[in-house]
């Protein structure tokens, strides 16, 4: 393999300026992890500016049969970016360009390697909003997130990353340029391969271009934190909520443990002991409707069973405090500085809070730390397990704990992963959740793209021998 690197390096000199090309230990190691925080070493990294350079990189390393993996900002928790087989790691963060804001169709061009939370500041400006906004708003790009079919806090109101992205150009891994969707809402032409595109993790192709649609920017927007004494009752909660005719932008769940973590991290004062937290917002462009939710919101929700307080925040800084402890979740419980593994369940939404106590149950008396916290809107739940790698017991345990939380949520109807995707850190359990006739199917699917298995290799499909089974 390094002859054919160095073959293709020297050609890839030929189109690509020396600053695109990074060939140093030094200075490929900012390239080699995600937020897994698993590492793996390329042998080179471009970095494109142009969808030409992209597919010019892309048909070179194809025809020497190089592996390629793409990659954006590297917040993945999946592992999806990360280059396993070495090879080329194609970082589009410097496409990074708002092409076009389209005002009168309400819909946005962009390149790959935008940052999300930029994306949101520009669109502030014509009033405009892209609603998938991750947690890593400030790093995430919308390659990536389109790579993931990102999920946010706000999709029980306004859907995924997939329900707004309507085109995309794309280069196949044999440097082919393709053009899928375009600049129609609707479209049902032939298979909808926008569709298959996002959220297939960049294992069939690189994408290029982006085409949104985008919402009328809604001005206002309510928040409320219900403290209760018992998990489960969350699970009710919303229930009432959803039943008072209701549908919340956000309504978000912390256990415990989480909460404990970011009063820690953040030095806030939030209810030690309650058992769980609902954050919940509501938002609109209409001073009395949103008054009229947000007022239903805390009658319904505060007379539930287990509530024990509840406060509406006063203001739209309160409520930015608010969000701040939700999305600082993760960041807290890393910076623990244990070793974690990381589940991304999702089950039916009644049974989101059902699942976390079973997790806390299953991990009584064991020396791990478990930690749940999602999006109870839509029954996703993240699972951080905290162990010492070190530790041979605990590292056994914290896998075991991780396969039997993956069963669990299969038995409860639900599916491995929301948000976060499958990349290498849930590809063996692969076949807890699907039957082989699935799984060779979407292996089909691979092959008709990338028939070398060059792009994005060993991520999604389960290594053979080491599949888990219900
Ligand atoms: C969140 C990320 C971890 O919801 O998905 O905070
Ligand atoms: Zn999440």
């Amino acid at each position: 393999m390094k002859e054919k690197i160095e073959q293709l390096i020297a050609q890839s000199r030929e189109f690509l300026k020396e600053e695109q090309i990074v060939t140093d230990k030094e200075g490929m190691s900012h390239y080699c992890y995600d937020a897994t925080e698993m590492r793996f070493m390329p042998d080179v990294v471009f970095l494109p500016y142009s969808t030409e350079e992209v597919s010019k990189i892309m048909k070179l390393a194809y025809s020497h049969d190089i592996p390629l993996t793409p990659q954006g900002g590297r917040t993945g928790l999946s592992g999806g970016a990360l280059p396993v087989d070495g090879g080329v790691i194609l970082s589009l963060l410097r496409m990074n360009k708002i092409l076009e804001i389209d005002e009168k169709n309400m819909q946005v061009v962009i390149e790959p390697g935008v940052v999300s939370a930029d994306l949101q500041e520009t669109l502030k400006k014509y009033n405009l909003f892209f609603p998938p906004d991750p947690s890593s708003t400030i790093e995430s790009t919308l390659g990536g997130n389109v790579a993931e079919n990102a999920g946010y806090t706000r999709a029980v109101k306004y859907g995924v990353t997939r329900d707004y992205i309507i085109g995309l150009e794309a280069v196949l891994p044999n440097g082919d340029v393709i053009n899928v969707g375009g600049r129609t809402v609707k479209n049902v032409t032939g298979y909808d391969l926008v569709a298959l595109l996002i959220g297939s993790e960049g294992t069939l192709a690189v994408v290029t271009k982006i085409i949104a649609k985008l919402l009328p920017k809604p001005v206002l927007r309510r928040t409320c934190i219900f403290y209760l004494d018992d998990l489960v009752a969350a699970a009710d909660l919303v229930v009432s909520v959803f039943g008072s005719g209701i549908i919340p932008c956000a309504i978000e769940f912390m256990d415990n443990t989480s909460i404990n973590c970011v009063a820690d991290y953040l030095s806030a004062e939030l209810r030690r002991d309650a058992a769980a937290m609902v954050l919940i917002e509501v938002d609109g462009s209409n001073q009395s409707a949103v008054d009229e939710e947000v007022r239903l919101v805390m009658e319904t929700a505060g007379k539930a069973k287990g509530v024990t307080e509840s406060k509406l925040a006063a203001s739209d800084e309160e409520a930015d405090r608010l969000w701040r402890i939700r999305r600082e979740t993760l960041p807290a419980l890393k910076a623990l500085g244990k070793d974690h593994l990381e589940a991304d369940v999702v089950v039916p939404r009644y049974q989101l809070p059902l699942l976390a106590r079973s997790i806390q149950e299953s991990g009584v008396g064991k020396k791990v730390n478990i930690a749940t916290y999602g999006h109870s809107g839509d029954g996703n739940l993240h699972v951080t397990i905290q162990y010492r790698k070190r530790n041979f017991a605990e590292t056994e345990e914290a896998y075991e704990l991780l396969g039997d939380i993956y069963r669990r949520t299969i038995a409860m109807g639900g599916k491995l992963t929301g948000e976060h995707g499958v990349g290498l850190t849930a590809k063996n359990y692969m076949s807890i959740q699907m039957g082989p006739t699935e799984i060779a199917l979407m292996k089909r699917i691979k092959q008709a793209f990338d028939p070398k298995g060059l792009l994005n290799p060993k991520k999604i499909f389960p290594d053979e021998g080491q599949e888990e089974t219900a």
